[in-house]
């Protein structure tokens, strides 16, 4: 059987891998009633059209937002601001499978029904219309319906992020990521080739 390709210095491509990741977000979905939000970087813009912005989001197939993005077809998009590092913790170290991660934070439902942040630096309310199984995660394209930038200050990114976390939460992570890179090594490979079905009606 033939192994596939490997990047034997994988260090050397480190710095210019990391520059590639977007500020950090609260990607919030909604379906059948179940609201959740999780963190994400892996964004990026995907439409030259200034009146038809779209985005494309890599959410990894493990997560329960994918499950709920998956159904439902709509996702938004909060990224953070530089005081809402204890938002990593609370969306991105712990699942919605077993708490309700919204409890407590302050949000409004948006055009799509995803949840809106009252509080962040900005954010994209979206509708699905494609999406591509990468094996271990979805990339999911993405119009946005609406959204709005509501601070004059930069968003927080993972690169300033990361060293400001409290030393146990990023021995956490540490642990967290080792653990997913294992469940990724395992699934990358297993890539679906049929096409995006999207939901008959997207169900907030
Ligand atoms: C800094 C950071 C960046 C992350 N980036 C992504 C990402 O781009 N895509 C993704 O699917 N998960 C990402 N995650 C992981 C999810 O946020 C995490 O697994 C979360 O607990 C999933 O929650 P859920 O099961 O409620 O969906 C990131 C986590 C952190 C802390």
């Amino acid at each position: 059987m033939q192994l596939p390709p490997h990047i034997e210095n994988p260090q050397r491509l480190a710095p210019l891998m990391g520059r590639l990741w977007a500020p950090l977000a609260a990607v919030t979905t909604a379906c059948n009633g179940k609201a959740n939000a999780q963190i994400a970087v892996a964004i990026a813009a995907a439409s030259i059209v200034p009146a038809r912005p779209r985005i494309a989001v890599q959410i990894y197939k493990s997560n329960y937002t994918h499950q709920l993005i998956h159904a439902s077809g709509i996702l938004a998009v909060n990224f953070l601001r530089q005081d809402q590092l204890a938002l990593i913790k609370q969306f991105g170290f712990v699942s919605g499978r077993d708490a309700d991660k919204l409890a407590g934070v302050s949000y409004r439902q948006g055009a799509t029904g995803s949840p809106i942040l009252t509080q962040c630096w900005g954010y994209l309310d979206c509708r699905v219309v494609n999406a591509m199984d990468g094996g271990d995660m979805t990339c999911f394209l993405a119009e946005v319906l609406e959204g709005d930038t509501l601070s004059d200050d930069e968003p927080l990114s993972w690169r300033h992020a990361r060293r400001l976390l409290p030393r146990e939460w990023a021995e956490e992570w540490d642990r967290r990521i080792a653990a997913e890179i294992q469940v990724s090594l395992r699934r990358m490979d297993d890539v679906r080739h049929d096409p995006w079905q999207s939901p008959k009606r997207p169900v907030s």
